[in-house]
């Protein structure tokens, strides 16, 4: 029998010939043959033995929110320790909603369409191997977030990446147009977005109703971002765009909003006969999310200010690097939102950008991430990313060094 029928292969480990014990080796036919160690794990690696500066993981370096802490820490007091419902503790499900409705228009049954999820992650991941069947199609935009082609490859599906263009990170509706057939399940949006840090506007979203009307196509929008969109533009999310919500999830996440990525807590919005089939899969991964942190976060969420003043505090970060870099060699791209800044660097150095980000950590001591890490193919346009969602002294010291980089 061949290992692909029995989905093992034991061989024998027979290094030692004096020894007559045969070890079998388990080596189990990988799902996911060409995944290795992702690009933040090794740039983090990287980043840690030359000590360099950390531009490149979207994580905040500067401390949450202390009253959010001692929520939690209260919420635990109070004996919250125990499995939350499946769905989330209803006071959050229920200020989400509220959220929603208030910001974006569409009301969400806190019974039945919303769902809190250990993360967006595990959002991402429920939605899709939720509603994705093997055979199916599955469109998505690069560059993009390194999670959605592998969990669409896990479904048995086909991820069909359609590359945004250049040099503004548009996506081609006309191709999209082209792209769309039968065995389409889903399609993938990701607003504002990483890496590129581009946002959908209210045509776009028109663009994508006309699209997938009369189809059977739906639509996962990623939108942990949500709350971080500059220079006065509005979030323009599929809760804003009625017909939209009527096919669509929304996926976001409270690590994001208030700077708690360690905590793991996201949400699902959904339509009921979607969120029914999401609940499926998160009740047997999760169960449910982390029960003291819910509690908190729907007493903190009371207060709007708490998400509301997200785009200010980072444009602030955002104009602050942008200015500090304007005596470096990089040609820096448009930022609309989300916490990174694309810059070029082609017309000064002829590396690959994954060698240039190297070159950068080991004699500059500044990390980023090559954009080429978010295309399956490799496309490398000769632009890193930088994540400044990090604090003043750290967005100047980074960019003192980046000031002096030669070619
Ligand atoms: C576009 C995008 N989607 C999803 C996630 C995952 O969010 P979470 O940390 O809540 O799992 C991230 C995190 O970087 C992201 O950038």
């Amino acid at each position: 029998m061949s290992s692909t029928t029995t989905h093992v292969c034991l061989t024998a480990s027979v290094e030692n010939e004096a020894t007559t014990m045969h070890t079998p080796t388990l080596r189990p036919v990988s799902k996911l043959p060409d995944v290795g160690t992702n690009i933040f794990t090794v740039i983090g690696q990287l980043t840690y033995q030359h000590q360099a500066i950390n531009l490149s993981q979207g994580a905040p370096n500067f401390p949450c929110d202390p009253k959010l802490v001692e929520l939690t820490a209260e919420a635990m007091r109070a004996g919250h320790n125990q499995y939350a419902p499946m769905a989330g503790v209803l006071s959050l499900r229920e200020a989400l909603a509220h959220k929603v409705e208030t910001l974006y228009g569409h009301t969400y049954h806190s019974g039945d369409e919303v769902t809190i999820t250990a993360s967006a992650s595990e959002g991402l991941y429920a939605s899709i191997s939720a509603l994705v069947h093997a055979g199916d199609e599955v469109i998505y935009f690069e560059p993009s977030f390194d999670s959605y082609a592998p969990i669409v490859r896990l479904q048995g599906a086909k991820p069909v990446p359609l590359k945004l263009t250049q040099p503004d990170f548009r996506i081609d509706w006309d191709e999209l147009r082209d792209t769309i057939n039968p065995k389409t399940r889903m399609i993938i949006i990701n607003t504002p977005h990483n890496p590129s840090s581009q946002i959908l506007d209210a045509a776009d979203l028109d663009r994508l109703a006309e699209l997938t009307r009369d189809t059977d196509i739906i639509v996962l929008s990623d939108e942990v971002y949500e709350h971080i969109v500059f220079d006065g533009n509005k979030h323009h999310g599929v809760a804003s765009h009625p017909e939209l919500a009527q096919r669509s999830i929304m996926v976001s996440s409270f690590g994001k909003s208030f700077h708690v990525t360690g905590w793991r807590i996201g949400y699902c919005l959904a339509p009921a006969a979607l969120t029914e089939e999401i609940r499926k899969v998160h009740q047997f991964m999760m169960f449910s999310a982390d029960t003291p942190m819910q509690h908190a976060l729907a007493t903190y969420m009371q207060d709007p200010s708490t998400y509301l003043g997200l785009s200010d505090l980072y444009q602030q970060k955002r104009d602050l690097l942008v200015s500090l870099l304007q005596d470096s060699p990089f040609e820096l791209l448009p930022c609309a939102g989300s916490f990174f800044l694309l810059a070029k660097f082609g017309h000064f150095s002829s590396l690959s950008d994954s060698d240039f980000v190297q070159r950068m950590i080991r004699d500059y001591r500044v990390s980023a991430i090559p954009l080429s890490a978010f295309y399956t193919d490799g496309t490398d346009n000769r632009i890193v990313r930088f994540s400044f969602s990090k604090d003043e002294a750290t967005l100047r010291a980074a960019a003192e060094a980046l000031c002096s980089m030669k070619g």
